[in-house]
């Protein structure tokens, strides 16, 4: 059976085992996933090792996705521009392929699976680390009328943005006073691994501001409840994104497209 794989430290509480092992089941693909804890500098080593053992993938999670990206032999465009692999496909001839598909998964569980239109719309990311720099390239490709992007250190929000400042309407704005009442606000910080919210204020939310937090279950918990507390008409956390963009791995490794709708309510049912 073809194996796939998600590298990360830690890791034991990844769910896309579960996600992809339910994709394999819904499509009829013989295949088997499971999580290996990298060590913090045994990365390369443990997917090397993976892979001359008949390791046909994997995904890529925290810390490793940029080193990931380093490893690639090939990257596409997606994560050329984010700088940070979550997705690997071993070639027929032994090379080694890098994509991002965080953006992608980002995108297609806000419009697909919460109806949410983003031409047009203003919208404002915390964070200036991996996580935002994933999703910045879609979030411009999909036509907002602006991207806010404000950061805890206001240089490393500065050096991104300017990354992609040919690519559409995005600036800087400070964390504390990002501007008023946006549709979306995006949390991409790491914040919320600690239990804590970025310290955004109230006015940056209104009564059409949906909240979205890049990560799923108690990690999105204190920027939501401060999203709601803020008059937020809606807050979701990113367990509909970890699916999504699980699913386009699973595409760009299998060539079939799994449906997502009754694996991300399999996994709400069991939370
Ligand atoms: P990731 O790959 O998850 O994005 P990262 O690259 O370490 O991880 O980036 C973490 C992001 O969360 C950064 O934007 C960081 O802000 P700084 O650049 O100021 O460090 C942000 N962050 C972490 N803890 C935070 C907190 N308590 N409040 C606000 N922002 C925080």
């Amino acid at each position: 059976m073809d194996r796939y794989a998600v590298f990360g430290h830690p890791v034991r509480h990844s769910l896309s085992p579960q996600i992809h092992t339910a994709f394999a089941a819904q499509t009829g693909q013989a295949l088997t996933y499971q999580a290996i804890e990298a060590p913090l500098d045994g990365f390369a080593a443990t997917l090397r090792a993976f892979i001359a053992d008949g390791g046909r993938g994997g995904n890529v999670t925290v810390p490793f996705k940029e080193e990931a990206f380093r490893l690639a032999d090939r990257c596409d465009e997606l994560a050329r521009q984010a700088q940070a692999v979550n997705t690997l496909r071993v070639e027929p001839d032994g090379g080694l392929s890098g994509f991002n598909t965080d953006g992608i998964g980002l995108l297609r569980d806000l419009t697909q699976n919460l109806g949410v239109e983003l031409r047009d719309r203003r919208v404002l990311l915390l964070g200036a680390g991996g996580a935002a720099a994933g999703v910045i390239g879609p979030l411009l490709a999909a036509g907002v009328a602006e991207l806010v992007l404000a950061n805890r250190t206001a240089a490393r929000a500065a050096t991104l943005a300017a990354r992609f400042a040919g690519q559409g309407p995005i600036r800087t704005a400070p964390l504390e006073a990002p501007g008023e009442a946006f549709d979306l606000v995006l949390n991409a910080t790491a914040a919320g691994l600690g239990g804590q919210a970025p310290a955004v204020p109230a006015a940056a939310f209104g009564p059409h501001t949906l909240a979205y937090d890049l990560v799923y279950g108690a990690a999105a918990a204190a920027f939501l409840a401060l999203a709601r507390a803020a008059g937020a008409r809606a807050c979701h956390d990113g367990l509909g994104m970890l699916v999504e963009q699980a699913a386009e791995a699973f595409w760009l490794w299998r060539g079939v497209r799994p449906a997502t709708a009754p694996v991300i309510a399999a996994l709400r049912g069991a939370a």
